[in-house]
């Protein structure tokens, strides 16, 4: 260890190992945020707790309190992955936009979820084509906090990094991610609940998918990784797992088939 590496804290070390993510590592500048933007996070926020709270999945209302999210503000990544570190080793860390995929890869194969500090504006407040806080961290973090989404966050991304420059395999593996970790639902207490960052954080996804029920399909990995799907429409199908365990054995056997 050089005298540099000592004056690190461990998840600053961690970073320093990352190579293709190196250049997108930033720091979120969190008394930068003006109270207009506090007041957006909040109004974003409780436009999608009620609903959430009946459909959203148990585990991902429980990471909500266990990583510290709060309605009134924009929330510090640093306190965040304090939270979170000790639980599931999984860090929020602070990039500056869409990464190339072997960054994003290599990030969740050292459990580090990129993560990006802006926030959409008041005039799109149902949807944003890039990425934002809101969504990567009320849509994705919670879900970090459970140790068996947390491991097959983690395999998805080492499964990945081994793939680089395969396209067709990493567009199913791309396919995998879509139907669990953007849009994916869990079948409890006999009701379809959501634990896909892209239903938790768009009230208007969630409605559609709590309303007007798209097909829900019992999770089939070798479907999955063959579904084609569009982006900018709401989703016709989804698959619903029975467990998170599910996720984590699909993950271990598309590496096995494909890694
Ligand atoms: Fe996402």
């Amino acid at each position: 260890m050089s005298i540099h590496q000592e004056q690190l804290t461990p998840a600053q070390q961690k970073n320093e190992q990352l190579v293709a993510a190196r250049p997108y590592l930033i720091e979120q500048d969190w008394i930068a945020y003006t109270p207009e933007q506090h007041a957006t996070w909040s109004e974003l926020v409780r436009r999608c707790m009620p609903q959430l709270r009946q459909y959203a999945c148990q585990e991902y209302l429980d990471g909500f309190q266990q990583i510290g999210l709060r309605e009134d503000s924009i929330p510090d990544l640093a306190a965040v992955s304090s939270k979170l570190e000790p639980r599931t080793g999984w860090n929020s860390t602070p990039v500056s936009g869409y990464l190339p995929a072997n960054a994003f890869f290599e990030m969740l194969a050292a459990r580090r979820f990129p993560t990006t500090t802006t926030l959409r504006d008041r005039s799109s407040l149902d949807y944003t084509p890039e990425p934002d806080i809101f969504h990567d961290v009320f849509g994705h973090v919670p879900m970090h906090a459970h140790p068996v989404f947390a491991d097959f966050l983690y395999e998805y991304g080492r499964v990945c990094s081994s793939m680089a420059g395969r396209t067709e395999d990493l567009t199913r593996m791309g396919r995998l991610f879509w139907f669990t970790v953007e849009f994916g639902v869990i079948r409890q207490d006999r009701r379809t609940k959501v634990y896909g960052s892209g239903l938790i954080s768009s009230h208007g996804e969630c409605s559609y998918v709590v309303e007007r029920g798209p097909e829900i399909r019992d999770f089939n990995l070798d479907q999955v990784l063959e579904h084609e799907f569009f982006i900018s429409k709401m989703q016709p199908v989804l698959y619903a797992v029975e467990s998170f365990q599910q996720i984590y054995e699909a993950a271990q056997e598309a590496g096995r088939r494909l890694g």
